[in-house]
């Protein structure tokens, strides 16, 4: 189940913050966002998370390291190198995500057609910050790491990664603001 998930002596702590997660996810959409939430700011504060783990790395670009999953929750270590972007994109499914090592840049869009949009806002998200999305909200966003330094999230994404490939629903075409 978290067989990938090294924690050392709180291996049972992480295990048990997960199935609650997994089991969260059955009930109201408030209940797992303030659930996954809090659980991701857990992880955030935990150095020993990875170790142990083979994470993959992809130069120039990102690696997604499944975690976990289970229930219709997967869990995923997203490390990004310096450079890495991801398309302009929407999601599926609930989105959470903490920044465990570094800071990335979180750019922000509008839809202004079926595959078009226009950017609204961008930030630095830097180590220990925690956000979560719902498919029915905005949800709208590129990640992007622009920095000299390797960075790396955690990301709890509502799909069984049995059954779908990504978080991704559609893909879009920057515009002009
Ligand atoms: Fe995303």
């Amino acid at each position: 189940m978290v067989a990938a998930v090294r924690t050392g002596s709180d291996e049972s702590r992480a295990a048990d913050l997960l199935a609650t997660l997994s089991h969260s996810a059955r009930g109201s959409s408030d209940a797992y966002l303030a659930t996954a939430r809090a659980t991701l700011q857990a992880l955030m504060t935990r150095p020993d998370l990875l170790d142990g783990v083979a994470l993959k790395r992809r130069p120039g670009g990102y690696a997604r390291n499944l975690l976990f999953g289970r229930g219709g929750i997967s869990v995923w270590a997203m490390v990004w190198s310096p450079g890495a972007s991801t398309s302009v994109h929407d999601h599926h499914c609930s989105c959470c995500f903490g920044v465990w090592k570094g800071a990335i840049r979180e750019v922000w869009f509008r839809p202004i057609g079926p595959a078009e949009a226009v950017a609204t806002a961008d930030a630095t998200r830097m180590q220990g910050y925690v956000a979560c999305m719902m498919p029915t909200g905005p949800n709208l966003h590129q990640i992007v790491n622009p920095g000299t330094e390797e960075a790396i999230s955690i990301h709890v994404y509502g799909f069984d990664h049995e059954v779908h490939a990504s978080s991704v629903r559609t893909e879009y075409r920057v515009l002009a603001a």
